[in-house]
């Protein structure tokens, strides 16, 4: 199975398991807050506005007995609201580091704040509500279920959290409509061109209001107009106040956010502003 898919079936397994076990706590009528055991860690101002902290991320992988070490110490602060554009050569562990970012894979070592939380060592239940509530993730292949049409894919994120059918199809059209595609609900995404099947991906990661939209090389599959009608609307989508983090090989993609972090053999190489970020007041 491609590793993208795993992570998509992951995304919405864990989103499964965390209704299970509410309905186990109704049942036991066990009056405690599973979020009690989360405390941040440390206060909010000593970190700022950073709704991101990261401390020293470190990611191995085990062949057989040999580590790989992939992550190497990241190290990295993102406030809310910001746009950072991630880089570094194929290989570099920047989809490794959007996985861990994402809540869909844990670090082997360090400390990840989430919104002033401390996901690092949290169960993958746990890590499931927390996904659902922060973050929209947009994977490298979109990921769309080819049997559902364009409206079932956009809604099947709602159907985890327990949103009545209903309303699902009337967010999920409302998401759509957002992204320019209401004219195409009903299509199977073999029935939508790249860009389009990209622009359902992306109203599947906002449909459930997300702060944190996460992108892996959104345009990676598409011609350089589509790219940037893919571009605006994750401009709108930061300009309402949501904090984008998007990876590209692609210098002019990059140039869309304020800030390039560049990685390179699992270590941050540079963490600069791009020309836009440098015309933001401070
Ligand atoms: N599940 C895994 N098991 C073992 N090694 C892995 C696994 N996933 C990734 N790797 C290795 O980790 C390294 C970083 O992979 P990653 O997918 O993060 O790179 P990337 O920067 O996103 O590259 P690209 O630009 O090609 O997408 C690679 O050398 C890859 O072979
Ligand atoms: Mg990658």
């Amino acid at each position: 199975m491609e590793p993208s898919t795993k992570n998509l079936l992951f995304y919405y397994w864990g989103n499964n398991i965390k209704k299970s076990r509410e309905k186990i706590i109704f049942r036991l009528k066990i009056d405690k807050n599973i979020k009690d055991n989360y405390e941040p860690s440390f206060s909010l101002g000593e970190q700022g506005a950073s709704i991101i902290h990261l401390d020293k991320i470190n990611k191995s992988y085990y062949l057989g007995k040999q580590e790989l070490q992939v992550l190497k110490g990241i190290s990295l602060d993102i406030l809310k609201n910001e746009y950072v554009a991630l880089m570094g050569p194929s290989g570099s562990g920047k989809s490794t580091l959007m996985n861990i970012l994402g809540c869909l894979d844990s670090p082997s070592g360090g400390k990840y704040i989430l919104n002033g939380k401390d996901v690092s060592k949290m169960p993958d239940n746990d890590l499931a509500e927390v996904r659902n509530k922060e973050i929209g993730f947009v994977f490298q292949q979109f990921n769309l279920l080819s049997r559902l049409t364009a409206a079932e894919n956009v809604a099947l994120p709602l159907v985890y959290n327990g949103t009545p059918k209903k309303q699902r199809m009337e967010q999920a059209l409302e998401m759509l409509n957002r992204v320019g595609l209401a004219d195409r609900s009903h299509h199977k995404p073999n029935e939508l061109s790249g860009g389009q099947g990209q622009r359902v991906a992306i109203a599947r990661a906002l449909v459930n209001n997300p702060s944190i939209i996460l992108a892996d090389e959104p345009t990676g599959n598409l011609d350089s107009k589509t790219s940037v009608e893919i571009m605006e609307i994750f401009g709108k989508i930061h300009d309402e106040g949501n904090t984008v983090i998007l990876v590209t090989h692609e210098e002019d993609i990059a140039n869309y956010a304020h800030r390039v972090v560049r990685l390179r053999d699992g270590i941050v190489e540079s963490d600069t502003p791009t020309p836009k970020g440098a015309l933001q007041p401070a």
